[in-house]
């Protein structure tokens, strides 16, 4: 599993809660905060976005993914993601992180703590990606 450092995840913890807070869920209440660290340090963040057309909403992690790979960042390092009760991103969220970073460290956390730590690959074991296209 990557290591980053404590300072590094509690500030991208931290990062995300932030984020968070800028979730727009008028619909479900469930509010979603992501960071992403690049190997460089840079830090994108992103909220879910729903919509009235259900389908058209966004969870927080693709916004963040999404951010970072349009400003031209693509090696990724990081992503915490923060909601009330420690979920772990969805299944859509698995896959398309698995396009960019397989062995990305995913923490998750609640209002409060991390609770867990993974990494992609573990997440989606036996994933599908870009090599099998290869
Ligand atoms: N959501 C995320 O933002 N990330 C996930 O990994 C799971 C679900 C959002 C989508 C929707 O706005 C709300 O949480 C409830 O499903």
């Amino acid at each position: 599993m990557p290591t980053i450092t404590a300072a590094d995840q509690a500030g991208l913890v931290e990062a995300a809660r932030q984020a968070r807070e800028r979730a727009y869920a008028p619909y479900s209440g469930y509010q979603v905060g992501a960071a992403l660290l690049t190997r460089d340090g840079a830090v994108f963040t992103g909220c879910n976005v729903e919509n009235a057309s259900y389908p058209a909403s966004i969870c927080a992690e693709r916004v963040a993914l999404t951010r970072a790979v349009s400003e031209g960042a693509r090696d990724f390092v990081a992503i915490a993601v923060v909601t009330r009760n420690g979920a772990s991103p969805c299944g859509i969220c698995r896959q398309v992180m698995m396009e960019f970073a397989p062995e990305m460290l995913v923490i998750i956390a609640d209002e409060s703590q991390v609770v867990a730590r993974s990494t992609v690959s573990d997440l989606l074991p036996r994933g599908f990606g870009p090599e099998q296209l290869r």
